[in-house]
């Protein structure tokens, strides 16, 4: 089955600069990741971005198509190639493991990408992702930006990425309430968080919206935490040390 995505290493050199100052790996996601991988030696990791989660401890190269993201990557970070997920420059069976995180639905085309990525594979592939239904039903989308569901619904969710890998399984990763790394529902116990413009333009859900959608959104948030109607709607929340946010880990072998 073709598998649709939306298109966006360009998207990332106009919305990436900020990237790596809001997206700070988080040590809970990176253990799960780096289990994902097993023993593998040498990792690909495609649509590398600044380099989050990329093991310090395994030969690891990167694929990032916008120069905006390499730019962003820390000194002495894995070696990046100019490349895209569609046409990865390396021979078959070259990684003993791979990597793809919050990337897929971002790509031109996931069926080729992800058939390269098991062409280039010999052993584990690990994809991070979301389940749209999951994602329509946090608050952020469900009471402020419902135009989101229309964009994520063009993107390939987890059981069709793991069914473009030839099988694969899916597992939840959960989102503590002080989650270090910014994407889309890492604010979910901050509510204040989404008003910064900042945290928003590292969320490419957010950032795709037009900007009067989100205006509007934000103003209405920001009533609601001022007059104390989003603390009490969302008071099982506060109580809360991690959720299922709808993240996915699909992890083929
Ligand atoms: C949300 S960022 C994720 C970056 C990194 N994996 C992370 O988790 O922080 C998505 C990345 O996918 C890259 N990208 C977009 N289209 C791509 C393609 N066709 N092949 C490879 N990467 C692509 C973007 O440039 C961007 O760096």
């Amino acid at each position: 089955m073709a598998v649709k995505g939306t298109g966006g290493s360009a998207l990332y050199d106009v919305i990436g600069t900020g990237y790596a100052r809001v997206r700070r790996p988080d040590p809970r996601i990176a253990r799960q990741i780096h289990q994902a991988l097993g023993a593998a030696a040498t990792v690909l990791n495609v649509g590398a971005g600044a380099g989050s989660y990329e093991p310090t401890d395994r030969h690891v190269i990167a694929v990032e198509p916008s120069t905006a993201m390499v730019r962003q990557r820390p000194p002495g970070s894995a070696l990046a190639l100019r490349a895209t997920a569609e046409e990865l420059p390396f021979a078959d069976g070259r990684f003993e493991a791979a990597m793809a995180l919050l990337t897929v639905h971002h790509w031109s085309d996931p069926t080729i990408g992800l058939a390269e990525l098991r062409r280039v594979t010999r052993g584990p592939i690990v994809v991070l992702t979301f389940d749209h239904a999951w994602h329509a039903d946090q608050w952020l989308v469900a009471e402020y930006l419902p135009s989101m569901v229309t964009l994520d619904a063009q993107m390939p969710g987890p059981s069709v990425i793991a069914e473009a890998l030839g099988g694969a399984l899916i597992e939840v990763l959960s989102v503590p309430h002080d989650c270090t790394d910014g994407f889309c529902h890492a604010w979910w116990r901050r509510p204040d968080a989404y008003l910064d413009p900042m945290v928003r333009a590292s969320i490419s859900g957010i950032a795709r919206l037009p900007g009067p959608v989100v205006d509007e959104a934000m103003a209405r948030l920001a009533s609601d935490l001022a007059n104390g109607r989003w603390h009490q709607t969302h008071q099982n929340l506060l109580e809360r040390e991690e959720i299922d946010a709808g993240y996915r880990l699909v992890i083929a072998h």
